[in-house]
């Protein structure tokens, strides 16, 4: 950790009711005396001692009291400070004389230490996704290292503790591949768009008993060879020659003279900082279902799942035999492997074996988001018990679960679960298998709210804001459509608003004051491009826009929704600057919040008066637009643009239109205002257009287009047709807040106060949710008996809950379980 100011939050446990915490103590030993502080904060208390000092353990010791005057066991815990300043990162950029056309070399060291250690850490970074070994051993369980960031102002280390792995004779290994740094990355066929060298840089820093420091630089006194992996890229996969590991190099005395020496890398280390974010790790390990022998005649291994990670195998043969794996999403109507959808995207991994007894491989540098792997060569009989699926992701702690009577809801609640673990390895991307995998911002934003119930994605965001902050600064204010940005990519209503959006959902969902005030000036910035367009400060002029991307009213041949795109771009504009003017109120900075809701009133009135009529209803007749002017609130006549937009749906047959920016406020736009039952028509609808509809054609991810897999079997398209989009996975969000009801309150935020406010419907027997939050768990459940409906909800301590029955009749209570019944009469129908 290199925060210099780091903050403490703990949770309090308790199993009485109205637990509330009066005072605390925090002790940082030797370094900061809290004394007693009178206060009901339990999270983000900020360090208030001595300046930390870098590579040092601080133990400290937290204890609090209850409204009743009841104290506390002290509770131990630690952190440990990183490097802090780049200039204590005292070892040397190091690379090949090969330059990129290097694929995957393998730098290595041999050195001595007395034992015993105190401890040990390594601190490492590369250009390349890298992989230690020490003495033989993998370094950690950190996948994709150092991860994807604004690699030449953003670059990220990681920390190992090897105290337990050193011996008196010492070799290290480092194995560097391309990643998503030097390799292919984007669909324009971009090679090494950050202009890198392969580049390690490493620092092992023993501590002796006696407090002496050993220092195990990477420099020029290092060693590098080819590596066993003769390619590794990743969107084509990986190539391993397992013949060609040269296991002896692990041995200290190991004669390395044919190998060459490692040169010096002319690279900063001034934009080198600790890891912020959770690393990815294999989280989930699943079996395959099936053997399939497809009409062509392919052997496919189905894993019941798409998912998003790597065939795991075990195989035995000659040395020189192969096992060569293709990967998919689907098989295609007549039950054959169907790769077109992942464009250029190989998704190969070929492994050649050193014939040595039973070997185990996955792939290290790479992944593949599939269901389906038709196995193109493989020595021996294909026994589905020598495969295995590890699932990759950010080791996110999940937070959320949902549950209700109807299985179809269940199933397409897995999959937006699937969705986001797919898509959230290491940045937010839009999909995990084709030839992007980017971190498209306006998918970002949509899905953030139910990302946040789902995990915790706090550290997730804090460390993507950071890069978008900066990419922002190469671009005078404007966000790009991807972040890191790799590539010009258009500046869009929807997908830039991803810089307010984003920190405030934060801020709601984990109380995070504090990145609020470090994305303030993104914020603003934001705001600011968008003003700067044209002359008139009230409306976002020009630019080319995404639109409401795969809307289902776009004209022929266009993915873009027919909703104006001026009409977007100024209810984003009017959005964005409520925002700010929110972010600076809280902040203190009291004459920018009236600055910027002074524009903000300017931009929604010009917005009135260019696209309402006089009853307040958008003069554009789409779904997307009634959406928006609910949901953004840029209507004074919320009843007459609600009945607009349910007339419009109910007549077309309950047939949804709305695309990337319409689709996750589409029902909160109906529940809020009247239409909660056409909202839960529209939810538990089946046929195309649906949410249901993926589920019932067997979808097991979020699909990115309604109809991706069309009824009679067709696909949407060959070039652009992901089964592992998450954007229309946000309707989580309203599952969790409408249908469970959990909801965070704006002006109490982090469910410091919740509202639970659950619509009833007679279309759901039962439903179950929870979310953990930063205080602790929440649960809302609901079940119809009788006539009656029994509520069973738990709150954790130091937070309070207003419960709202459907009349409108409220329950206010601290924390605990309880159960509230409510005579329904026959309002359920
Ligand atoms: C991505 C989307 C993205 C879009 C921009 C697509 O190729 O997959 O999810 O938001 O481009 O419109």
């Amino acid at each position: 950790m290199d925060e210099l100011f780091p903050r403490f939050s703990w949770r309090i446990e308790s199993s009485l009711q109205n637990v509330k915490q009066s005072a605390y103590e925090i002790n940082v030993d030797g370094m900061w005396q809290s004394g007693i502080v009178k206060s009901g904060e339990n999270i983000h208390i900020q360090y208030g001692g001595k300046p930390l000092l870098p590579f040092t353990r601080y133990d400290y010791s937290i204890r609090i009291w209850d409204c009743d005057g009841n104290e506390s066991e002290w509770s131990r815990a630690f952190f440990e400070t990183g490097i802090q300043v780049p200039e204590n990162f005292s070892a040397d950029w190091i690379t090949t004389s090969e330059g990129n056309t290097q694929v995957c070399p393998v730098f290595r060291k041999s050195f001595k230490c007395e034992l015993p250690v105190k401890s040990a850490r390594i601190y490492a970074t590369a250009l390349g996704v890298y992989e230690i070994e020490l003495n033989g051993k993998r370094v950690g369980d950190y996948w994709l290292t150092p991860g994807f960031t604004s690699y030449n102002e953003n670059l990220q280390y990681q920390t190992y503790d090897v105290t337990d792995m050193l011996r008196r004779e010492n070799t290290i290994e480092v194995t560097l591949a391309k990643g998503w740094c030097r390799g292919r990355l984007g669909w324009r066929g971009g090679v090494n768009v950050f202009d890198a060298l392969p580049g390690i840089l490493l620092m092992l820093r023993i501590e002796m008993p006696d407090g002496k420091i050993q220092l195990v630089p990477s420099d020029t006194s290092w060693k590098y060879n080819e590596s066993a992996f003769l390619k590794s890229e990743i969107y084509d996969g990986e190539t391993y020659d397992a013949r060609k590991k040269i296991e002896e190099s692990m041995n200290f005395d190991f004669d390395d003279s044919t190998w060459q020496n490692a040169i010096l890398l002319d690279y900063p280390k001034k934009h080198i900082n600790s890891q912020i974010n959770e690393p990815v790790k294999i989280m989930h390990e699943i079996k395959p279902v099936s053997i399939v022998k497809t009409p062509k005649g392919e052997t496919v291994i189905d894993f019941g799942q798409n998912m998003v990670g790597w065939v795991a195998f075990k195989v035995c043969g000659k040395p020189g035999d192969r096992v060569c794996l293709s990967h998919a999403e689907i098989l295609d109507k007549d039950g054959n492997f169907y790769t077109d959808n992942l464009r250029t995207a190989e998704n190969k991994v070929e492994y050649i074996l050193s014939g040595k007894g039973e070997e185990f491989y996955h792939p290290h540098f790479t992944f593949q988001g599939f269901r389906y792997v038709r196995i193109d060569e493989y020595p021996g009989e294909i026994k589905l018990d020598n495969f295995f699926g590890k699932v990759i992701y950010s080791s996110l702690k999940s937070t959320g679960s949902f549950e209700c009577s109807n299985d179809d809801v269940n199933k397409l609640y897995q999959n937006i679960l699937w969705g986001q673990r797919g898509n959230y390895v290491d940045i937010p991307t839009d999909c995990p298998q084709r030839d992007e995998r980017l971190g498209w911002t306006g998918d970002a934003q949509v899905f953030i709210k139910t990302a946040a119930m789902n995990m915790n994605v706090a550290l997730f965001f804090t460390k993507w804001l950071k890069d978008l902050a900066i990419d922002q600064k190469k671009l005078g204010g404007a966000v790009a459509g991807i972040v890191p940005g790799i590539t010009k990519t258009r500046i869009s209503a929807g997908w830039g608003d991803a810089a307010t959006i984003c920190p405030f959902e934060i801020y709601h969902a984990y109380a995070d004051k504090r990145l609020l005030a470090r994305q303030y000036d993104s914020m603003k910035q934001w705001v600011e491009y968008i003003k700067a367009q044209g002359d008139n400060p009230y409306h976002w002029e020009g630019g080319y826009h995404y639109g409401d991307w795969l809307g289902l009213d776009s004209p022929p041949g266009s993915n873009k929704g027919s909703t104006d795109d001026n009409y977007i771009a100024d209810a984003y504009y009017a959005h964005s600057t409520s925002l700010v003017s929110r972010a600076a109120a809280l902040l203190g900075h009291q004459r920018e919040s009236a600055e910027y809701s002074h524009l903000n009133k300017g931009i929604v009135n010009r917005f009135k008066k260019t696209y309402l009529d006089k009853d307040g209803v958008p003069n554009q007749k789409t779904q997307t637009a009634c959406a928006l002017a609910l949901f953004f609130n840029l209507t004074d006549n919320k009843k007459a643009v609600a009945d607009a937009l349910a007339e419009m749906i109910i007549k077309t047959g309950n047939h949804l239109t709305t695309g990337f920016i319409g689709t996750p406020y589409l029902l909160h736009a109906l529940s809020d205002n009247g239409y909660e039952e056409l909202a839960y028509t529209l939810f538990l609808r089946t046929e195309y257009p649906s949410w249901l509809f993926s589920v019932k054609q067997g979808a097991t991810t979020i699909w990115e287009h309604w109809d991706g897999i069309r009824s009679d079997g067709t696909l949407w398209s060959e070039t652009m047709n992901s089964f592992n989009h998450y954007a229309y996975g946000a309707v989580a969000d309203w599952m969790y807040t409408k249908i469970a009801g959990i909801n965070y309150s704006t002006d109490e935020p982090g469910y410091k106060k919740i509202f639970i406010k659950p619509i009833l419907t007679k279309h759901l027997s039962y439903v179950f949710a929870s979310v953990d939050s930063m205080y602790g768990r929440i649960e809302s459940g609901w079940k119809s008996e009788g006539d009656s409906v029994v509520f069973n909800v738990m709150i954790p301590p130091n937070t309070s809950a207003t419960l709202v029955y459907p009349d409108g009749t409220i329950e206010e209570f601290g924390s605990g379980k309880y159960i509230f019944t409510w005579n329904a009469g026959n309002t359920l129908g």
